[in-house]
């Protein structure tokens, strides 16, 4: 067996590590990413209890960040003076944290849509460190090297990624969970869960990823049903927590694949938000992938006790996340688009899912 594995994130996990932050930044003159909710729950108060050197707080982050509003974060944000960046929030604060740590030395701020497109050769860049603070349990953007940005004129996702985007640390803390209502619960946790069952059908996995990715899924299996029905309840936010971190731990090294490759479309066309757009297809992915590798058929076992989708779409049921497009307001013509969609997307190409077959399973819906 050879493999090669590399994540280095530095992470503080467990309750009430909050405080922790000022050690992080030590000196450095901070500046904190967040969303005004964040603000209004406290978190960003009790931040300031910590460090005194937050020079600037940028708390108008959208849902989707993208090319538009990205400029305008840059021009906000650039105007000061900062050595470190906090990231206080869901996914989408992260990822603009993260697109904000990459500056041109030209202070160009028109770069960010080359940048996302790949064209960053072309205009030399620095990167100022990030310390991300997840809110919810699910993304993983914390220990992976890359960010989501949209083009929402043109509908389309890039994914901006080098190899020095990787986060400087992570403080990975339940308590800062407990802000999530049932639907951003669930939304997260199958975000997790399509994350770890993605690096298992993937041409990039190996065995590290691969123990990442069951331990993750067993762990959303159990603990998100119970979440639901008591969403105050810290050892299940905390294990829903380290869910979403093993599944980051799994696809930082894999990426994402299928599942993820087909959201983008559904999120862009049908505004579905991306923890459904990612895992609601995931039992009909895994009737058209069992039987084809025994690692994958083996991994599936562990996890749901058979290879087969029959768990899933019992767990799907329960949590009231439907697993047919016509649902999400995907139309049987449709189909045609959503797989040429495939065709350039990057993601896709980590699949070894059968894309004929799994598209013969979709027609058969309808
Ligand atoms: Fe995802």
């Amino acid at each position: 067996m050879d493999f090669s594995y590399y994540n280095p994130v530095n992470i503080t996990f467990g309750q009430n590590k909050l405080p922790f932050i000022n050690k992080l930044i030590g000196d450095r003159r901070t500046l904190l990413v967040t969303d005004s909710i964040f603000n209004e729950l406290g978190f960003v108060d009790e931040i300031k209890n910590y460090t005194n050197n937050i020079v600037f707080i940028l708390d108008d982050i959208n849902t989707q960040p993208n090319f538009f509003n990205l400029k305008q974060q840059y021009e906000k944000a650039w105007k000061y003076d900062f050595e470190v960046i906090v990231a206080l929030g869901g996914g989408s604060v992260i990822d603009t944290a993260k697109v904000l740590s990459v500056y041109d030395l030209n202070k160009d701020f028109d770069f960010v849509e080359n940048l996302t497109k790949g064209n960053i050769a072309k205009s030399g860049y620095n990167i100022i460190p990030v310390i991300a603070i997840p809110t919810t349990a699910g993304t993983g953007s914390e220990v992976t090297p890359w960010a989501t940005v949209w083009d929402t004129r043109n509908i389309k996702k890039y994914s901006l990624h080098l190899k020095d985007l990787w986060c400087e640390a992570a403080i990975l803390d339940p308590n800062l969970t407990l802000s999530m209502p049932v639907g951003l619960t669930i939304q997260t946790a199958l975000d997790a869960l399509s994350h770890a069952l993605e690096s298992i059908w993937n041409k990039n996995a190996n065995d590290v990823t691969t123990a990442h990715g069951i331990r993750a899924s067993k762990a959303v299996l159990k603990f998100l049903p119970l979440a639901v029905k008591d969403l105050f309840n810290i050892e299940y936010r905390e294990k829903l927590l380290l869910a979403s971190f093993h599944a980051g731990m799994a696809f930082s090294n894999t990426q994402t694949a299928i599942a993820h490759a087909i959201s983008y479309f559904i999120t862009g066309h049908k505004g579905t938000p991306h923890g459904i757009a990612c895992s609601f297809t995931l039992p009909d992915i895994i009737d058209s992938v069992v039987g084809q590798d025994i690692r994958i058929d083996n991994a599936l076992t562990s996890i749901f006790g058979e290879p087969s989708s029959k768990k899933l779409r019992e767990f799907l049921n329960m949590l009231g996340v439907s697993f047919y497009l016509k649902d999400y307001g995907i139309k049987k013509e449709e189909l045609f688009n959503l797989k040429e969609s495939l065709i350039t997307n990057q993601r896709a190409k980590n699949s070894l899912v059968d894309n004929s077959k799994l598209f013969k399973v979709f027609e058969k819906q309808f």
